[in-house]
């Protein structure tokens, strides 16, 4: 969580930096800051809460940095407050600096640095790093370089002095004394012409320009200026300035820097059109099915295939939506091919001490690449020698250098903190990685790849606004809302119950529709509002016993269904397109997620950004 960015060139570097940071507070969202170099001068502004605040206390102010850092905050250690917020400083204001990630053994370094007088001002883990920086170049200063060959001025309040190669050392003591993870970024007092950085399990990404750089948590919040990207290595940390980028690895030599040019247009991240980010990106849905199948048939071929030809243990592991288009692989892998699947969360996963060996295959779903449970899980199933693939949509992120082989899904960058577009892609690899077992096992299933690229195309244009209107204000004065379905419908009505929770803040429950005389229908009164989905024709007359049994305690049930002949026995009802059971997940979570996104909006929330939320969670 929390997003890192840093401008060095002959630009104004603070408007910059708050523009890159509007695309990265899809990390976090508690607060920001920025920090510059002015002459001699190092100034750090922070605000609370979402970044506007920031920038509107900024705007209008011409500050002719050409050097600046910026972050925004999802806080670990310590509330949300102005105190707690990035840049932080050491005691003697020598630098500040911003960082994500979580630093482990933060406690014990602070204990250690109060034992020897220094003042401490936020509850952060950062402070450590900001503080334990500040005294190496406190000693550069105060006693001249020890590393260096030039002879220094001892001097305790000017760092005009420091050259870069000491303050690189200086970072590169720091960073063997932390035990966790972290992406940081340092401007130093007096050194207005670059920035110092480090990376440790947390992403962090340079950027070339022309006679400017840049560093980023990620690539996206850089597009509209560079496309040249090189994603650090573990280990590594550096500085940039406006021409030269300097890289090295953990034993401080020097690193061959090679930039890729990163093939994602600016638009793709820009909102258009729309006024959020979660509507334009539920409209993408149908385009990110179509780009994942058409991507990834090579990659499927690349995989270790022998092992699907005999008997193996499948397992599949993820977190949040990315965990709800697992359970829909489970099932279609389970009743198409007769595979037994598991799925686990990957927070339980990796403390239940798994099942697994060199027969086990284990599926990691992460939107993000870098969702630390989920990466946590996969070096365990390394460990035990299962074969672990990863399904990502972000290219050469964490989980895909770790794996050992990767399934791309090119659902193109997404913004709103509630996955999406994300979902359907992460469906289409499964489907698609299902269907390739099928083939190379010689078994017959009901779906195929051009069927699923059809039906997605043919209901694209569906939007659903009007026919949702009048449900979302039967549903937005409720304290909760339950969902109801069986068997697939069932896994549909977990995504849609997560998507109406988290940007409507309602109470939103998910129940396999048979389970509820067991124990939920005592929840049930005339007030409850209750989301039944039906798809699935053998399921029909089942389904409607339980929708029933809702009624007749009262329940008003909305019933999301293509069987229009179904429309009395509930209160409301909306048509969904009808296509082939198995492939419903494709196009009937659409109106669910138009009914979340309304709702959001129908309360005066952002959709795009829930509060306590972060799209990417990159601590356990
Ligand atoms: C967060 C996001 C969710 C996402 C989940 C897993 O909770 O808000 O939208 O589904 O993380 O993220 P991943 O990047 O691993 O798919």
């Amino acid at each position: 969580m929390c997003g890192i960015v840093g401008y060095v060139g002959e630009k104004l570097g603070l408007p910059i930096v708050i523009d890159c940071l509007t695309r990265l507070e899809y990390r976090g969202y508690d607060s920001s800051g920025v920090a510059y170099v002015d002459n001699e001068d190092l100034v750090v502004k922070k605000q609370l809460g979402k970044l506007n605040n920031l920038s509107s206390n900024l705007k209008n102010k011409i500050i002719p940095a050409s050097c600046a850092i910026g972050h925004t905050r999802w806080a670990t250690h310590g509330e949300p407050s102005i105190q707690n917020a990035h840049p932080q400083q050491d005691e003697n204001k020598l630098l500040a600096l911003v960082h994500n990630g979580i630093i482990e053994n933060f406690n014990n370094h602070k204990q250690k640095l109060i034992g020897k007088g220094v003042k401490f001002t936020s509850q952060t883990d950062t402070e450590v790093i900001a503080q334990l920086l500040g005294r190496e170049l406190q000693k550069v200063l105060n006693t001249g370089d020890n590393y260096s060959q030039n002879k220094m001025h001892s001097t305790m309040h000017s760092t005009s002095s420091l050259t870069k190669k000491q303050v690189l050392r200086a970072i590169h003591n720091v960073i063997n004394s932390l035990d966790g993870a972290f992406a940081f970024a340092v401007v130093v007092k007096g050194m207005d012409d670059c920035i110092f950085f480090a990376k440790f399990k947390s992403p962090l990404i340079l950027g070339k320009g022309i006679d400017e750089n840049f560093l980023s948590s990620d690539a996206t919040a850089i597009l509209p200026y560079t496309n040249k990207i090189y994603s650090l290595m573990d280990g590594e940390f550096g500085y940039i300035d406006k021409k030269k980028i300097e890289v090295f690895n953990s034993s401080f030599k020097p690193v061959k820097v090679k930039f890729e040019s990163l093939q994602i247009e600016p638009e793709q991240i820009m909102l258009g059109d729309y006024q959020h980010f979660m509507h334009k990106e539920i409209e993408q849905g149908a385009e990110s099915v179509i780009n994942t199948l058409d991507r990834l048939s090579s990659e499927l071929q690349n995989l270790p295939n022998g092992i699907f030809l005999n008997d193996f243990n499948l397992h599949i592991v993820a977190c949040g939506t990315a965990l709800h288009a697992g359970r829909v692989g489970k099932y279609i892998i389970e009743n198409q091919l007769r595979i037994p699947v598991n799925v686990d969360y990957a927070s339980e996963f990796r403390y239940k001490n798994p099942i697994l060996d060199n027969k086990s295959v284990c599926l990691f779903i992460s939107q993000s690449g870098e969702t630390a449970d989920t990466l946590s899980s996969l070096e365990l199933a390394k460990q035990k020698g299962a074969v672990t693939i990863a399904i990502t949509n972000v290219p050469a992120s964490r989980i895909e250098k770790i794996a050992d082989y990767c399934i791309h899904t090119s659902a193109g960058p997404e913004i709103a903190v509630a996955s999406t577009k994300a979902y359907l892609a992460q469906l289409a690899a499964l489907y698609a990685f299902a269907e390739h077992i099928a083939k190379l096992r010689g078994i017959e299933i009901s779906f195929s790849i051009k069927k699923i690229k059809t039906e997605v195309m043919r209901f694209s244009k569906f939007t659903y606004r009007d026919k949702l209107g009048d449900i979302v204000k039967d549903i937005k004065e409720q304290e909760s809302v339950y969902f109801v379905g069986r068997g697939l419908d069932y896994i549909l009505a977990l995504e849609s119950a997560l998507k109406l929770k988290e940007i409507s803040y309602i109470h939103c429950e998910a129940f396999p529709l048979g389970e509820l005389k067991h124990g939920s229908l005592a929840l049930i009164n005339r007030e409850s509002v209750v989301i039944a989905i039906l798809t699935q024709k053998d399921l029909i007359e089942k389904t409607l016993n339980g929708i029933h049994e809702l009624n007749s305690r009262g329940a008003k049930i909305i019933l999301f269904s293509p069987f229009e002949e179904l429309k009395d026995n509930v209160y409301k009802f909306i048509k969904t397109p009808l296509v082939d059971d198995c492939l419903s997940p494709f196009v009937v979570i659409k109106p669910l997620q138009i009914l979340a996104y309304l709702t959001s909006l129908s309360k005066g929330l952002d959709p795009d950004k829930p509060r306590n939320l972060a799209k990417s969670v990159t601590v356990e």
